[in-house]
């Protein structure tokens, strides 16, 4: 991939693997454009990185997808990176008989539909 020139959409780019992300491709020269449910997150990150644009979405929430990806549209028809990067991670005790299980479970899922990584 080309790392510099792109117009980049991240979704769940206001915290942790997405914010870094956001914050290394904008410093690149990429034209950043950040997403994720808390508006007031997506405005510090365009505040602290001028050029950056941002969009708030719940990616859970039909409606907001739906005008999240008309707005993404009509404004950015040039994105051509996208990061699917919303989510959450949870700890879980390995150890454990229930986080066993889950263990299992997830590689099952995995095996079974490639695009599934959580159960
Ligand atoms: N960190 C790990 O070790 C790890 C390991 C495996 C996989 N992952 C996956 O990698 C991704 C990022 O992990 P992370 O640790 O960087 O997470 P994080 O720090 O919790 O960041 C998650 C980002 O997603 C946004 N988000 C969460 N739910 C959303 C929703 N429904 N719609 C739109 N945005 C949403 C959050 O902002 P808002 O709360 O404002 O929406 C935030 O910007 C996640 O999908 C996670 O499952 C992480």
């Amino acid at each position: 991939m080309k790392i510099t020139g792109n117009t980049v959409l991240i979704v769940g780019a206001t915290s942790g693997i997405g914010k870094e992300l956001a914050r290394s491709l904008h410093a690149l020269g990429n034209r950043v454009i950040v997403a994720s449910r808390r508006r007031e997150l997506v405005d510090q990150m365009i505040a602290d990185h001028p050029g950056m644009s941002g969009i708030p979405v719940n990616v859970n929430d039909p409606v907001s997808l739906a005008n999240f990806t008309f707005e993404v549209r009509n404004r950015f028809p040039e994105v051509n990176v996208l990061f699917a990067n919303a989510g959450i991670c949870r700890s879980e005790d390995m150890t454990s008989e229930d986080g066993k299980a889950r263990s299992f479970n997830v590689r099952r899922a995995s095996r079974e539909s490639p695009t599934l990584s959580h159960t």
